[in-house]
């Protein structure tokens, strides 16, 4: 007696088994490739204060989009200034309305001259009568009542969570590389980091949330750019996230009529900082936020480690972490000479000196720039220090930021190439050597350079100096010239006092 052989039917039934068998395998197997999956930070401090995402998929969330105080009892929130120093100014629920900027405030003489916040953001022109015309009146800003702000706002205002950054500059300064990244963002930067004055070396973590949003009501969405299109680099580099508002946004604001506040706020604003003495010292509006107390020695480490990774060099500059990354691919004595090249590659020493000598404009003598290379490739070869000779403008932009973020001596004539330097990586030798006109002098990569805890030398001809001999800045027929006279000898001798007599290299 045999089995009756298995019907159509059943045939097709154990053919669906299997198939769905089969599928709830692939399914369990693979299932991360299927589900939406939330993001995993790299690091774990990263993760040390976000909330899982099934707590995030539990809260229920309401959209905060206004502020109200229609409940008889309720408070209209009062301006807060939370750091303030000419042109630089953090501060919490800010009102803008048509336009208007309002500090809402029932105790104003709490509050410092408005004329120190905030300007007419028109063009710096020279001279006392354009520097009377730049200061704001009550079509800009305002100081007002808890009581005049219900009359003037209505029952509420639209919100603004998180951090803004507000530019009241017009385009005059905004589309340059230098005053962008080495004015601009640094002192936003400086200006903003006073509220986290332990930010370590490594620039993470850092309590400082992200700032949203940065606004221009008087740059149009093109003139934001230089020339170079590195601002765009610095800027997405620095906040991928971060959206930006120009003059148009401003006016649909404005036009709108309906008032709004923003939670927090940091405003730069050029004409205002003008009025600092630091301003009047170094030239530079950054000098003057760097008035404000508390800052850590490593405030631009947050920017600098974003704008370096961006760049392509995750963390291979950071010793321990090399370390880690060889220890995980690689086994025994193969691992431990790797971790020991990547150790020294970190350390290693590498002179950049960015030539403009096809730019035409502040050339040096062409045989004193011959003679430069020379005495260059002379330490290349006695010292095996890495010699590199440059001309910005036929690098990639990444390629400039992975340069500058691995050299320890950076030199050429004053110009926007040396803004560079902001990527390099501070320690005991990192030196700055900047070739003037001789009689000539400008603070901008000097005070720079310094306000990174850098060295700054300046030469003329066969004559370095620094900080604190420096001469008063200065602009003599020639300084913009394509005859600057250099002693190439006596630079290559001071790269050699700057490499090879300080011992101690703290990296700290
Ligand atoms: C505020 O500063 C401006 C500009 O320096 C000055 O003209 C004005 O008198 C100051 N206002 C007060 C109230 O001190």
């Amino acid at each position: 007696m045999g089995f009756a052989p298995p019907t159509p039917r059943e045939i097709l039934l154990i053919f669906l088994l299997l198939a769905s068998l089969y599928v709830i395998f692939i399914w369990e197997t693979h299932r991360e490739k299927f589900l939406p999956v939330p993001f995993q930070s790299s690091s774990p401090k990263d993760s040390v204060q976000s909330p899982t995402s099934q707590q995030q998929e539990q809260e229920l969330q309401v959209y905060q989009t206004r502020v109200s105080w229609e409940h008889p009892k309720a408070q209209v929130p009062q301006t807060r200034i939370i750091a303030h120093v000419p042109g630089w100014s953090i501060i919490d629920h800010l009102y803008i309305f048509k336009g208007v900027v309002y500090i809402v405030s029932d105790v104003p003489s709490s509050i410092p001259n408005v004329s120190a916040i905030y300007s007419k953001g028109i063009d710096i022109e020279l001279g006392r009568e354009a520097e009377l015309a730049r200061l704001p009146d009550d079509t800009d800003i305002r100081v007002i009542s808890t009581r005049e702000a219900r009359r003037s706002f209505g029952k509420g205002v639209q919100f603004l969570d998180g951090v803004t950054i507000l530019v009241n500059d017009p385009p005059q300064f905004v589309r340059h590389y230098y005053h962008w990244a080495a004015e601009l963002f640094f002192g936003l930067w400086r200006t903003y980091s006073s509220l986290d004055p332990s930010i370590p070396a490594s620039g993470r973590p850092t309590s400082l949330p992200p700032p949203r949003r940065m606004w221009f009501p008087r740059v149009d969405a093109f003139r934001w750019r230089d020339y170079s299109f590195m601002n765009q680099y610095i800027l997405r580099a620095s906040f991928p996230a971060l959206t930006m508002e120009f003059i148009d946004d401003w006016d649909d604001r404005r036009t709108m009529g309906v008032p709004w506040v923003l939670e927090r706020v940091v405003v730069a604003d050029r004409s205002a900082a003008m009025g600092a003495l630091n301003y009047q010292r170094y030239q530079r509006t950054a000098a003057s936020a760097f008035g404000l107390g508390r800052g850590s020695a490593s405030w631009w480490m947050v920017i600098r480690g974003n704008v370096v990774r961006f760049a392509g060099m995750e963390e291979e500059e950071e010793g321990s972490v090399a370390v880690d990354e060889f220890e995980d691919e690689e086994e025994g004595e193969a691992g431990a000479v790797a971790v020991a090249e990547a150790a020294s590659k970190a350390n290693a020493i590498v002179i950049t000196y960015i030539s403009r000598q096809e730019w035409g404009r502040r050339m040096l003598i062409q045989q004193d720039h011959d003679k430069l290379v020379r005495e260059l490739r002379k330490l290349e070869r006695v010292y095996g220090w890495e010699v590199n000779v440059v001309m910005a403008e036929k690098m990639t932009r990444l390629e400039q930021l992975r340069l500058a973020a691995r050299t320890t001596i950076m030199m050429g004539v004053h110009g926007n190439g040396l803004t560079n330097l902001v990527w390099m990586k501070p320690n005991a030798r990192s030196t700055v050597m900047e070739f003037f006109y001789p009689g000539g002098f400008a603070h901008d990569y000097e005070y720079t350079t310094r306000a990174l805890g850098m060295t700054h030398y300046g030469f003329w001809n066969d004559v370095a100096f620094t900080s604190p001999d420096l001469p008063l800045p200065s602009y003599p027929e020639g300084f913009q010239g394509n005859s600057i006279p250099l002693d190439g000898e006596v630079v290559a001798a001071l790269c050699i006092q700057r490499l090879t007599l300080e011992e101690e290299v703290d990296d700290g």
